[in-house]
Formats: C-alpha cells, sequence, structure tokens
C-alpha cells in the first residue's frame, strides 16, 4: 500500500462563506445590533458592565459592531478591531454572563431573521464567544498542563 502525501488543503476547515440572502444586509445587520444593544443595557447583569464602558454616546460601538456583524456574516471587511483585548481588560464578567449574552442574541435574531438565517447568526456568535471565553478565563499554567512526553 503507498501512502498518500497530506496535502494542507484536506486538513485545513473550508473558510466560512458570506451568507447571501435577500434582507440580509447592513440595514438589517444594523437593526439586529441595535435591538440587540436595546437589550443588552436594560439586562441587569449585562446592563451596569456596559455602562462602566460606554459613558457616553452609544453611537459609534452600535456603528462599530454593525461593521463586525457585517464582516461576520457578509464577509464585508467593515470591521478592523481586536476583539479579545477589548474584552481581557473588562473586570467582573464571568462565564455564566456569556450565556445571558448568547441567549439574548438567540432570541433578537430569531425575532428578526427566519430560522434558517438565525441559526447561522447564532453559530457565529457562539464560535466566536467560545474563543473569547478561552481567552479570558482558561490559562494553561505549567502546574496544570505538562507538555512534554
Ligand atoms: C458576557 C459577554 C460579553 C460582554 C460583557 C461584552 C462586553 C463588551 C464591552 C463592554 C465592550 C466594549 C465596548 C466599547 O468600549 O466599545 C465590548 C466590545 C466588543 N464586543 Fe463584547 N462582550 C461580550 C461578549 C461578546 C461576544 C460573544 C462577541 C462576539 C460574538 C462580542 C463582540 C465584541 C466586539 C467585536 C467588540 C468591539 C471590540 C473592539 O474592536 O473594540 N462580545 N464587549
Amino acid at each position: 500500500m503507498t501512502s498518500k502525501p497530506i496535502l494542507l488543503d484536506t486538513v485545513r476547515p473550508a473558510p466560512e462563506q458570506p451568507l447571501i440572502r435577500p434582507g440580509v444586509d447592513r440595514a438589517s445587520i444594523g437593526t439586529l445590533v441595535r435591538k440587540f444593544y436595546f437589550g443588552v443595557r436594560s439586562d441587569e447583569r449585562l446592563g451596569p458592565i456596559f455602562a462602566r464602558e460606554i459613558t457616553g454616546d452609544w453611537e459609534p460601538h452600535l456603528e462599530k459592531m454593525t461593521d463586525f456583524w457585517c464582516s461576520v456574516i457578509l464577509k464585508s471587511g467593515d470591521y478592523h478591531g481586536r476583539p479579545v483585548p477589548a474584552h481581557l481588560k473588562l473586570k467582573g464578567v464571568t462565564e455564566a454572563d456569556f450565556e445571558i449574552w448568547l441567549a439574548l442574541f438567540r432570541e433578537t435574531a430569531s425575532e428578526l431573521f427566519a430560522p434558517e438565517i438565525a441559526v447561522v447568526f447564532v453559530e457565529r456568535a457562539e464560535r466566536i464567544a467560545t474563543s473569547l471565553k478561552l481567552a479570558m478565563f482558561f490559562r494553561l499554567g505549567s502546574s496544570t498542563v505538562a507538555l512534554s512526553e
């Protein structure tokens, strides 16, 4: 039996594709962002965390988050920020807060989009939330993991 060389392309996950559907555009994504952060601001756990960080006009944050979601969903390239450092500096955020964030996001996405579209927003939000949580809450310390042998 001859062994085949492993081509990188066979092991690399396929890049995420833009979601091209009627009604999924910057306008509807902007509506989702605004509705979602209205809910966030009214939430008893998340509201105070955001209120500590955004003390003045919410408009720049809402525009930035619209850029972010247009990049995530439409692959528009509008967002150029760095989410991990922005979250690492937050004080008092717990893993349970991410469940609240995601529940609110699921609710808002399914109010505004058909189920097959909402599920794409939610899956991408869950994946990014997992990366943020890994960066915020898990540290590989030398005492916990031995990589040698
Ligand atoms: C408990 C969960 C979370 C909390 C408390 C939280 C809180 C915050 C706060 C306070 C900011 C800074 C706002 C500002 O100064 O503009 C921020 C920025 C941001 N958040 Fe979150 N966040 C959470 C989860 C998420 C998730 C799950 C995502 C993505 C799916 C996300 C995406 C972003 C992005 C893209 C920014 C802008 C970063 C930048 O470029 O400055 N966040 N978040």
